[in-house]
């Protein structure tokens, strides 16, 4: 279950106010001594006074604080309170009316757990019904904007982690299909489904050469949203879902393949993406790609050495079918620039183990064929929290994965794994303006953090928001 609390703006002075004060007949600074709680980042305090509890939750230094500190405190107090099996909640944010769409974010990201599947005597409590946040001016417009706000990423966030968190027998490329087809119906997006027939009939060789080996048949998804004017040229937003990915006749260890229900995780984000952006009403035309297929080894999979012909009539060589990402985003990539025609692209992708050596689990890396369109990614990343750093996109990498008998091969060995991958994707965009992200190291988290439970993270919802918010001032 989703989290799903009642938010409402109180204003102090009051009526409210006074359990805190209540809880206080003397100085706050006795309250608690120096020792105990200094307000340091990710610590807290707890007073108790009979059944009521009040949580101070550390903000760091004054100077340096920001909106990704706020989410962060939240979450970290949201976790404990609901730890101790709190119901109703109010949270004091005098003084950081600016933050509140962090903060009410920050409620609703921590207060999900992937816990339905878990028996109901080992689930943990998350009863949260109300939050009240408050504030100097309730009335304020600007403050329920950002209530309202804080709701869609947070809600929109969750959705992408749940769905990413569901195993592989429950979420394949048709259950993919219908959770766009639900989130079309529910924000008023265009959607289209391409099931296999489809699919053969109008050549997309990539996506159903990787799905071939599965019972789960692939499927390619469209999301179309219209908020800017009619001729406008679209953003198209991709996203790689392998439901699930033994690596195929290349197959993977046993040891950890279990991860690898993440490896949809592209897909998931630009299904939150969507929804963001038809629920903030973006004054821009988006569309989202989905190329969506289970990778498995079975007596109909495809191979090392099938050739295999994408949707431009490019012919790639396979050479290892656990690189399987690359080839049913070339299908999704040679569709936006051929059908789309449009301003640029942007591709999410847990494509690369390599990224993970590369930049670890909490960056992800941009590479780009322009560089205007890499500063913009490179800039939101810096103002969304959602990290990123810049990585090469260069003619040296091409000719790692030319082909002696076809275009290109679909690895290009063990160096510069990340690199050679965006080189690939890049021979499916040519000339159109295109970003590629490598979220295989955040897509999911091994460790709770502050506002996210081991799991999926939701990574890419904020970065491409921002991006997108930057492009419309421009
Ligand atoms: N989905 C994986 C990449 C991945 C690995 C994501 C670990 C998250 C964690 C991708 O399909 C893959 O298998 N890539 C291969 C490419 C290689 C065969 C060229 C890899 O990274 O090993
Ligand atoms: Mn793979
Ligand atoms: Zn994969």
């Amino acid at each position: 279950m989703l989290p799903n609390p009642k938010f409402e703006l109180i204003n102090v002075p009051s009526k409210s106010g006074e359990e805190i004060q209540y809880l206080f007949q003397g100085n706050l600074a006795e309250e608690i001594p120096k020792e105990e709680f200094e307000g340091k980042r990710e610590t807290t305090a707890l007073i108790r006074n009979g059944k009521q509890r009040l949580l101070f939750t550390g903000l760091g230094k004054k100077e340096k604080l920001n909106s990704f500190i706020v989410r962060e405190a939240t979450g970290v107090a949201i976790r404990q309170l609901l730890s101790i099996g709190a119901e109703e909640i109010t949270l004091n944010l005098l003084g950081l009316e600016d933050h509140l769409a962090s903060a009410v974010e920050g409620v609703l990201l921590a207060s999900y757990l992937f816990d339905d599947f878990k028996p109901e005597d080992r689930k943990r409590q998350t009863n949260l019904k109300s939050v009240r946040l408050r504030v100097s001016n309730a009335k304020s417009e600007e403050l329920q904007a950002a209530l309202l706000r804080g709701k869609i990423f947070g809600e929109s966030i969750n959705q992408v982690r749940h769905l990413g968190n569901l195993p592989p027998n429950e979420v394949y490329p048709a259950r993919m299909a219908e959770e766009s087809i639900k989130l079309a119906m529910k924000w008023k997006l265009r959607c289209h489904i391409w099931d296999e027939k489809q699919l053969r009939k109008e050549g997309f060789g990539g996506i159903l050469a990787v799905g071939k080996g599965s019972k789960c048949p692939p499927r390619f998804i469209e999301l179309d949203y219209q908020g800017g004017k009619k001729n406008q040229k679209p953003i198209v937003v991709i996203g790689k879902a392998v439901t699930f990915d033994t690596g195929g006749i290349s197959i993977k260890p046993a040891g950890g393949m279990e991860e690898m229900k993440y490896d949809k995780m592209g897909g998931c984000a630009v299904l939150g993406i969507m929804q963001v952006v038809a629920r903030l009403k973006l004054p821009l035309n988006i569309i989202g790609l989905i190329p969506s297929a289970e990778n498995m080894p079975s007596a109909n999979a495809y191979r090392p050495s099938d050739l295999v012909k994408a949707y431009d009539g490019k012919v790639i060589e396979v050479l290892n079918t656990d690189a399987e990402g690359r080839v049913i985003l070339a299908d999704a990539i040679a569709y936006a620039r051929i059908h789309l025609k449009p301003e640029w692209i942007v591709d999410f992708a847990t494509l690369t183990g390599a990224m993970i050596v590369a930049l670890g689990t909490r960056r992800a890396g941009v590479f780009s064929n322009q560089d205007s369109l890499r500063d913009l990614f490179c800039l939101a990343g810096h103002q969304s929290g959602d990290l990123v750093w810049p990585m090469p996109v260069g003619d040296e990498y091409d000719e790692q994965i030319r082909s002696e008998i076809a275009c290109v091969k679909n690895t290009g060995g063990r160096d510069a794994g990340s690199c050679t991958a965006a080189s690939f994707l890049k021979t499916f965009a040519e000339e159109t303006p295109w970003i590629h992200v490598d979220i295989a190291g955040t897509a999911t988290t091994a460790k709770a953090l502050p506002c996210i439970e081991k799991g999926a993270t939701g990574f890419g919802v904020h970065l491409t928001i921002a991006a997108l918010e930057s492009w419309i001032k421009k």
